[in-house]
């Protein structure tokens, strides 16, 4: 619900449990007054303490008023260059070189119904209660005008933010820094955690005590990285998975990002999120407006977990979108890691026919099946079939593949290209690359321009081509490396600055058409594993491939990590071979299982390769999937261990939203002589119910508040429950 009190000019956002202020101050300005536990009424401008602090500068209209400053007064959406010192959201170079923006209330809108972001992601409204706010502030001097857009999802407590930049002036303006979110609060003895990593290693959650200065994460690499992620949380110190305030924040996007706290010399707290303002410049030419990516915000006095299962609910229900969002997905097998480029029509086939005889249901042929690709030295860019290795097409294989009862899938790379490949040298500059310089190779590879439209059409048209050609029900989206020598050939000089993020437009653009044309089509985002992990890609990708690590309890961290903000049915999880390719750590066949179906649940391996007892524990876990995939996709998630620390074992567990049903996982992480008791406590029961686990009749209060003593288990073992209700 939005609330405007017009006597005292307030606007108050209202979820089921959380209260978001504003409040348009005599001059014009838009303080932020409050976010956090619902309240009933209230001003909260009252607690701003007008004070006469020095080196605080007093705007023009608050007279001889030392106490009244920009450098104090907590904002919703922050001017630079007028008095507020701390971290800008919108920075402009103006036609008379001045760099200041001075933002004033105009006006605003209420209106039922979520907003929506013309050729950005952004989450939706479907089947639950939503209002939209429009706050629309100016800078009169150079006729810039802000849209501040709010998106009130009640039920998930989860408040969404944009920003429309719109130049109602007579000339033209640069953007250089545009927030699509800015909050303040007037106290911050906080810890922010963020989540760093890299390859193989993703989304590791990082903890930091706040400190006075500015701390600040982010991506410059052109995709959201393995490195940092766009999610970023301020919590108390002592908050845990169960109590404690935490605001958290998840951006809407997929290119470079940067998220900022400020922690100031007053103890306030300001976090800002938004497009990293490295080479960023966005040309408006009078009458133009940019569109910066939404934020999305949930407070939680609940602790963490609370926190993550708002995203999860959220995510699944109201940003991913089409068929498979809340259906099970297609237990599906990859051939990667059994077989790299070597492969032909007979392999692939191979691999279904053992896996089809288990269960498996799907099919996916990974890298290699396209041009010269016989390694990652070329091929990438010429999207037609490499008739050696697939005599007759994709058609003939995905019929016999059909015949085995099984879906097909395959692999694409479309926004890159190979120097060694008809396509460059066709078109060399469809590749980044700056006038005169050399090229930056990754992986062999450079980055196609998809800020060209003829780049985008040759791409659709490709990708087009190949889902009409056979029957093809799946694509994994892959994205193999960082963006450098960012210079497009079909942009002038004055718009260099907007290559990064028109390429990621152009990357949603193409998503976009392939959702309305195969609505059908399940894809898998990936990025050399969970380099491109963010609520952008999952509003076209229900699911992306989390990690190219598939060790079992390496996964465990990285899965962890994930959780933070994205639920379990969007990551892609597989049961691999071991010695792992990456870790060269054996686990057990059976743990390997229960990691893979806390996600997506599929095998990347070689089943010709079992013995007999391994393909009847995958013929059993496949079972079991099918049996309680609906309690781990639309269940709440709850961590009840932290495999950061160095506790014995990492457990997890997903309960029913009826709370009739849960699947409690456990697996050692560490195991020693002499062991101390390993109990477990769960949560997310109902204390008044009896489950049945293994057996065996409990309270779900027994269960919860004296736990289970768990069997001594050896390191990398790992046991699973599922639990009823009796
Ligand atoms: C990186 C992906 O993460 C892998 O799963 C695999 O698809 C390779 N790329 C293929 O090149």
């Amino acid at each position: 619900m939005i609330q405007y009190d017009a006597e005292r000019r307030t606007l108050t956002l209202h979820t089921r449990s959380t209260s978001y202020q504003m409040k348009i101050d005599a001059t014009g300005v838009l303080l932020h007054t409050y976010y956090g536990e619902k309240l009933r009424k209230g001003d909260l401008s009252r607690l701003i303490c007008p004070e006469d602090r020095g080196f605080s500068p007093n705007p023009d209209e608050v007279g001889l008023d030392r106490t009244w400053s920009l450098d104090t007064q907590p904002q919703e959406y922050s001017s630079s260059g007028v008095g507020d010192f701390r971290q800008p959201a919108l920075e402009a170079d103006l036609a008379d070189g001045s760099h200041i923006v001075d933002l004033r209330y105009v006006g605003h809108t209420v209106a039922d119904g979520k907003y929506a972001l013309e050729g950005l992601p952004a989450f939706y409204d479907e089947g639950v209660a939503a209002q939209t706010l429009t706050v629309e502030l100016r800078d009169k001097c150079s006729g810039l005008t802000v849209e501040l857009l709010y998106g009130v999802l009640e039920e998930y407590d989860m408040i969404t933010r944009a920003v429309r930049v719109r130049n109602d002036g007579a000339a033209p303006v640069q953007l250089t820094r545009v927030a699509s979110a800015c909050l303040d609060f007037f106290t911050g003895d906080w810890d922010f955690i963020t989540l760093g990593g890299a390859y193989a290693r993703e989304r590791e959650p990082v903890r930091t005590t706040l400190t006075q200065g500015v701390h600040t994460v982010g991506s410059v690499r052109g995709s959201s990285s393995h490195q940092q992620n766009p999610f970023l949380v301020l919590c108390d110190r002592d908050a845990t998975e169960d109590t404690g305030c935490c605001w958290a924040m998840a951006l809407v996007y997929s290119g470079n990002f940067q998220a900022t706290v400020e922690h100031t010399q007053f103890h306030e707290t300001r976090m800002t999120m938004g497009i990293h303002p490295f080479h960023f410049c966005w040309r408006l030419e009078p009458g133009e407006s940019f569109t910066a990516p939404e934020a999305a915000m949930v407070f939680s006095r609940q602790g963490l977990g609370h926190m993550s299962r708002m995203f999860h609910r959220a995510i699944r229900l109201n940003l991913c979108r089409g068929p498979w969002k809340d259906a099970r997905r297609p237990i599906l097998i990859n051939n990667w890691e059994a077989t790299l480029f070597d492969f032909d029509a007979d392999k692939i086939y191979s691999i279904a026919q053992a896996a089809s005889k288990v269960g498996v249901e799907m099919m996916v042929m990974d890298d290699g099946w396209f041009g010269q690709r016989n390694d990652d030295f070329g091929g990438l860019g010429d999207w037609n079939v490499n008739q050696e290795k697939l005599p007759g097409g994709l058609a003939p294989l995905a019929e016999r593949i059909k015949g085995l009862g099984m879906k097909f899938g395959i692999w694409v790379e479309p926004e890159m290209v190979n120097e060694n490949s008809d396509l460059y040298r066709a078109h060399p500059d469809w590749a980044f690359q700056a006038p005169g310089r050399p090229v930056t190779r990754g992986r062999y590879q450079l980055v196609l321009d998809l800020t060209r439209a003829e780049v985008r059409q040759y791409i659709l048209d490709n990708l087009r081509t190949m889902l009409k050609s056979a029957d093809i029900s799946y694509v994994k989206w892959d994205m193999n490396r960082s963006l450098t020598d960012v210079w497009s050939a079909g942009l002038p000089a004055e718009r260099q600055g907007e290559v990064y993020h028109r390429f990621v437009l152009g990357v949603y653009e193409i998503l976009e058409a392939l959702h309305q044309e195969f609505p059908q089509l399940l894809i898998e985002g990936c990025s050399g594993g969970g380099g491109r992990f963010d609520c952008g890609m999952l509003y076209y990708t229900p699911q992306i491939w989390c990690s190219d690590n598939t060790d079992a309890m390496d996964r465990l961290r990285i899965q962890y990590g994930t959780s933070y903000c994205y639920p379990c049915c969007t990551m892609g999880a597989h049961v691999s071979a071991v010695p792992n390719g990456l870790t060269h750590r054996s686990t057990p066949f059976h743990t390997r299982g229960v990691v893979a179906a806390a996600g997506t649940f599929g095998y990347e391996l070689d089943l010709n390769e079992l013995s007999p007892e391994e393909l009847e524990e995958v013929a059993h876990q496949i079972a079991a999937f099918r049996n309680y995939w609906d309690v781990v996709m639309r269940g709440d998630y709850y961590r009840l261990t932290d495999p950061f620390r160095h506790e014995c074992f990492c457990a997890w567990m997903h309960v029913s939203p009826d709370r009739t049903r849960a699947v409690v996982s456990v697996v050692q992480t560490q195991r020693h002589a002499n062991p101390v008791r390993p109990l477990l406590r769960m949560k997310g029961l109902d204390p008044d119910k009896d489950y049945l686990v293994e057996g065996k009749v409990y309270g779900g209060d027994e269960l919860m508040y004296a736990g289970l003593a768990l069997p001594f288990l050896d390191e990398c073992q790992a046991v699973q429950y599922q639990i009823k209700e009796v």
